[in-house]
């Protein structure tokens, strides 16, 4: 039967994870925060704004409104910077596989990201005509683990949230998935994303048998 499919997008279709932690890491940098690669994954599925705030506590740092809001247009324009040359090859292996074989069986594809810049990224890797719905930081209120990001997309493709599948990378979106009662599939590491229905490696790992038995 038909089914819900919601991506997340950074760290699940393409490796921005890297970017965004380049342009945090300048923003700390210029403020004397010590912003380690491990404090990444505190970020991961996390919103803008919320980021920031992370970022200043690790360092102690208070800020008025107006000196984040320089941050966070800072941040955004260096991330932007990082993009310019984003193509296909961004896409995340195995990804296109599973995107296609979602398409052919005539399945629900959407996209459901905290990012506020997730439509330019799926038009350069161009991967967008795949998407049936996108619901992005733009759209939403509620940062996951609130499952509000989940439940427009399954709403907006007229799923029942148990009918529907979501794919992420960070603790806080498998959460989300949870909370919303979909189907949570984890990528990446095991010991982070434990709370996950099913975890894989990356999308080479997932198989059309695999796909089969959600849909049906
Ligand atoms: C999430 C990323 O998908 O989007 C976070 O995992 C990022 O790292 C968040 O901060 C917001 O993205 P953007 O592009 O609106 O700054
Ligand atoms: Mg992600």
């Amino acid at each position: 039967s038909k089914k819900a499919f919601i991506f997340d997008l950074d760290g699940v279709i393409v490796d921005t994870a890297k970017y965004h932690f380049l342009a945090w890491q300048k923003i700390a940098k210029s403020l004397n925060i010590n912003f380690a690669h491990e404090d990444n994954e505190l970020l991961k599925g996390v919103s803008r704004v919320r980021s920031l705030d992370i970022i200043l506590g690790l360092g102690n740092v208070q800020a008025t409104q107006e000196q984040k809001d320089q941050w966070l247009i800072q941040k955004n324009e260096d991330y932007l910077s990082y993009l310019v040359d984003m193509d296909e090859s961004e896409v995340l292996p195995g990804v296109l596989k599973i995107l296609k074989l979602l398409k052919d069986k005539n399945q629900g594809i959407a996209l459901g990201s905290a990012s506020k810049n997730a439509r330019p990224i799926l038009e350069k890797t161009g991967v967008l005509s795949y998407f049936n719905v996108i619901v992005d930081g733009n759209d939403v209120t509620n940062a996951k683990p609130d499952p509000e990001v989940f439940l427009k997309a399954a709403q907006l493709l007229n799923i029942d949230p148990k009918d529907s599948i979501v794919f992420e990378d960070s603790v806080a979106g498998i959460q989300a998935a949870n909370i919303g009662e979909m189907v949570s599939v984890g990528i990446g590491e095991e010991t982070i994303l434990h709370e996950a229905d099913y975890i894989f490696k990356d999308f080479t790992q997932i198989t059309a048998d695999f796909i089969e038995k959600l849909i049906n």
